[in-house]
């Protein structure tokens, strides 16, 4: 069995996390929606990507930096917002926040994060701010502010999430559904068979609570009653006339999250987004849809030009970095990848997936012979094998 020091992949983090995370919250990082057709839609049509092999082109200088909304990082790669991560690692989104400084590149925060901004942003690199629409816009309101106060350089708003997608994984693992004796019995079972955790993040991760939107739950904040509570107060009339209250909170660039389809991306050009993230919220929402990677060249055959595109979706390696490059997106996040690796072994599993990430993209850049990711173009990719274009 893998060890952490002997873990080389993605699929080796996901294993640790495996056996160190009670059921309920593995099985809610690993799963998606429906029979879950779209999750390994994302992974399966990035690999059946084909790049062309280039050789004998002088690649000793390397150059994976990229600059994107005002900001400068490494590699072009983030890290997605991920809700209750908190709970997979002691104040996980702190220690996923500083292995992303470590490594150059940007955290995004859940506004269902345990830790909310203003303790992320101690860490001295303020975090990208994701935004969920609740019913309560005065509460939206102050939560921008929160995050402008802290410092966050970029706001996300995530769109494909007017309600919850079912997830059969959540039902059978009794983290939905299960309520009062029966609940607890479940959760105390869960974290006692899990004793590394139970010490890490049980006893010494506290509070649990959702940081940045306890002040909204009724019951105080638990993660246990989460899923219920975003079915109950998640706002299903967003729209586009939205962003008017949005920008008028919110001053700073902003990313819409959550687009699959051209004409969407077109009206997110026209409703003046900054930042696009081609996404089915990593095949947690609707299922059946196409995967983000196929998504992608039509979005920015249609607007790549007009704002920023981002991917995220099943990347699990520098080679899926590349082949989101080379098809138009300016940087890929990554969900589960680090959400395995912080309930893994915390910061420092993060911090080695994420050079993990780096050294097989150089690995990538080297052997298409592209010198610059910022040159990153369709012709990396074997045209005739092109899938799903
Ligand atoms: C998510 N995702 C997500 N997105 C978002 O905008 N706000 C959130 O709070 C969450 N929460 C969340 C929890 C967990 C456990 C996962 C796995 C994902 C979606 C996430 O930002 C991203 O879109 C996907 O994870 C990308 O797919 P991969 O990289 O996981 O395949």
């Amino acid at each position: 069995m893998t060890s952490l020091r002997r873990a080389a992949s993605v699929d080796d983090y996901r294993e640790l996390a495996r056996r160190r995370l009670p059921k309920i919250f593995f099985e809610y990082i690993d799963g998606g929606s429906y029979a879950e057709v779209t999750l390994k839609r994302n992974v399966e049509d990035l690999a059946n990507l084909v790049l062309r092999q280039r050789v004998m082109r002088d690649m000793s200088d390397l150059d994976t930096a990229i600059e994107t909304l005002g900001q400068r990082y490494r590699m072009p790669v983030g890290l997605s917002p991920v809700g209750m991560a908190g709970m997979y690692g002691r104040r996980g989104e702190v220690q996923a926040a500083r292995a992303a400084a470590s490594a150059g590149v940007p955290f995004c925060l859940s506004t269902m994060g345990i830790c909310g901004v203003e303790e992320v942003a101690r860490t001295g690199v303020p975090p990208w701010f994701q935004l969920y629409v609740l019913k309560d816009r005065g509460y939206m309101r102050e939560l921008l502010r929160q995050a402008r106060a802290a410092g966050s350089p970029v706001l996300v708003l995530t769109v494909d999430l007017p309600l919850p997608g079912a997830r059969y994984r959540d039902v059978r693992s009794g983290f939905r559904g299960l309520t009062g004796l029966r609940a607890f019995f479940n959760q105390a079972q869960d974290g006692l068979t899990h004793p590394r955790w139970l010490w890490d993040v049980w006893m010494n991760g506290r509070p649990h609570s959702l940081g940045s939107v306890a002040g909204a739950l009724q019951s105080g904040g638990g993660a246990g009653d989460f899923l219920t509570w975003i079915a109950k107060n998640f706002d299903r009339s967003l729209n586009w006339a939205d962003l008017d209250w949005v920008r008028a909170a919110w001053d700073g660039p902003l990313v819409i999250k959550g687009v699959l389809d051209r004409e969407d991306a077109r009206d997110a050009v026209k409703a003046g987004a900054q930042g696009l993230v081609v996404s089915n919220h990593g095949g947690r929402q609707l299922d059946g849809v196409r995967s983000s990677i196929s998504a992608l060249p039509p979005i920015a055959d249609a607007v790549g030009s007009d704002l920023e595109l981002y991917l995220d979706g099943g990347v699990r390696s520098g080679l899926d970095v590349l082949k989101a490059c080379a098809l138009g997106a300016k940087a890929c996040f990554v969900g589960r990848a680090w959400a395995y690796a912080l309930g893994a072994g915390g910061q420092a599993a993060v911090a080695r997936m994420l050079e993990t990430l780096r050294a097989e993209l150089e690995v990538a850049m080297v052997l298409t012979g592209c010198r610059s990711i910022r040159d990153a173009g369709r012709d990396l990719l074997d045209r005739e094998l092109l899938h799903h274009q």
